[in-house]
């Protein structure tokens, strides 16, 4: 028995503009396992968004193959795989619990239901209270957490997540970030996150991916061993923190923000 959820092999790929093309990924191997918080980091523009849209079979990859659960990903599988953007991206006329529920709407499940299953994700991700109210009335930090009760409705097997706390202030990133491990932890999900900042992968990851650009590719993968709940300021993490600085200075990689 193999405890990889993702693998992808051998992926390359070019955006065509006109008559050249923009090499965005060159040759990128990795697997992902069951239950992993996965994450990706690389300066901007190194791919990380491409190859994320590559693992949620929304973009076709010039060469090389992706797998979930050993099967080859073939297009978009949005009951197994769903997906946190950077903007919460939610429909501005619903309540929160309306967009909390909008998946389960989708697939014709009856409003009893769904507005139970929508209070559980809500309570979840610490909104009891908010059910009611529009994306409008909340801030930037309450409507990422309703993106994320949203993306877990479905019940899929893997968050995939691009830069989720990125247009956050600092504070309410960490805060989010904190939570995002324990809603983790308790229902067990794999997660594929992207970001640019050290701080933020080595505090929530078990590996890291570490890119490159020019062409976009993996330079190394680390394994963050400490233990559950963490301190973002334990020295372990900063050690971390410190180990992916060098492996991107040493690259040339080192202009990326936070
Ligand atoms: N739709 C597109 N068309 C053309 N080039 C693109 C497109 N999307 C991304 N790129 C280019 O591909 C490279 C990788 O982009 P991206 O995956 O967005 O990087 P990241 O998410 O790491 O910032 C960049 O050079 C970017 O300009
Ligand atoms: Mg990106």
């Amino acid at each position: 028995m193999s405890d990889t959820k993702i693998r992808v092999e051998s992926i390359t790929h070019g955006y065509s503009i006109g008559n050249s093309t923009i090499e965005a990924l060159k040759d990128v191997s990795l697997n992902v396992r069951q239950g992993e918080f996965f994450t990706i980091i690389g300066p901007s523009g190194c791919g990380k968004s491409t190859l994320l849209n590559i693992i949620a079979g929304l973009i076709r990859p010039t060469s090389g193959k992706v797998f979930v659960d050993g099967t080859e990903l073939k297009g978009p599988m949005p009951g197994k795989l769903a997906y946190v953007f950077q903007q919460p991206l939610l429909l501005p006329w619903r309540t929160v619990l309306d967009n909390v529920a909008f998946g389960l709407e989708m697939q014709g499940l009856p409003k009893k239901k769904r507005v139970s299953v929508g209070k559980q994700l809500v309570e979840l991700v610490g909104l009891r209270g908010f059910e009611y109210m529009y994306p409008g009335e909340l801030s930037g930090g309450m409507q990422q957490r309703v993106a994320i009760a949203r993306a877990l409705a479905v019940n899929p097997d893997v968050l995939l997540m691009d830069e989720p706390f990125g247009a956050l202030d600092e504070q309410t990133r960490l805060q989010l970030g904190i939570e995002l491990t324990k809603l983790w932890m308790v229902t067990k999900k794999t997660i594929v996150f992207v970001t640019h900042s050290l701080s933020e992968a080595a505090f929530l990851s078990d590996r890291i991916a570490v890119m490159r650009k020019r062409p976009g590719s993996i330079i190394g993968i680390i394994e963050v061993n400490a233990e559950r709940p963490r301190d973002p300021e334990s020295p372990e993490i900063q050690k971390v923190r410190s180990e992916l600085w060098k492996m991107l200075k040493e690259q040339g990689q080192e202009n990326i923000i936070v």
